[in-house]
């Protein structure tokens, strides 16, 4: 990847976080009560992709639809609306990385990294890119993130 790429993916990434943070205090009313996140999966593809992701231990560290461990401490990305960021074949190629660090660098101590999955069973690894890839993250409330960001950032309306 391009430096220039992972920079705009780095930004993405950061609108995404601060979106979520914000909506909590900037979502226009109409969609007041609307949540942002939502998939496109079928219905049993989303069942055998989230027991995949249960017994692998994955909300230990992420969150997703709102669950996550109690005890969960570490600083990982949440995953709701990451289709909208990342595809099938780069999710895959992700999970199936010996090292997914060269990959997504991390400043994070190596216990709080994110785990090669490699060893998963091949199916188990598209399961999971393919629902990955389904989660979405709604146009409006993507562009509000990007609006409150810019805003913020530069203390100027935000015009599309
Ligand atoms: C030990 C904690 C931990 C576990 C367990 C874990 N992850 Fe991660 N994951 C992370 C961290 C932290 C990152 C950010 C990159 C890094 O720092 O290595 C990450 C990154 C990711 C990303 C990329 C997010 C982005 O912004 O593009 C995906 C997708 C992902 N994890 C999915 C999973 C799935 C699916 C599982 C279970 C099969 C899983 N993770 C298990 C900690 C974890």
């Amino acid at each position: 990847m391009k430096r220039g790429e992972k920079a705009v993916l780095v930004l993405i990434g950061a609108v995404l976080l601060v979106g979520v943070v914000q909506s909590r205090l900037h979502v226009e009313e109409k969609h007041d009560r609307d949540i942002p996140f939502y998939s496109t999966a079928a219905p049993d593809v989303a069942r055998m992709a989230m027991d995949v992701y249960r017994s692998n231990g994955c909300k230990s560290c992420h969150t997703l639809w709102t669950m996550q461990d109690m005890l969960q401490s570490v600083p990982a990305p949440m995953l709701d609306g990451i289709g909208s960021l990342r595809n099938e074949t780069w999710l895959y190629e992700y999970l199936s990385s010996p090292n997914p660090q060269l990959v997504l660098p991390s400043r994070l101590k190596k216990e709080y990294q994110m785990p090669s999955y490699a060893a998963l069973p091949e199916g188990e690894r598209h399961l999971l890119a393919q629902y990955l890839a389904s989660l979405k993250v709604k146009d409006w409330y993507f562009e509000q993130a990007k609006k409150a960001e810019y805003e913020k950032l530069t203390g100027v309306e935000y015009k599309k």
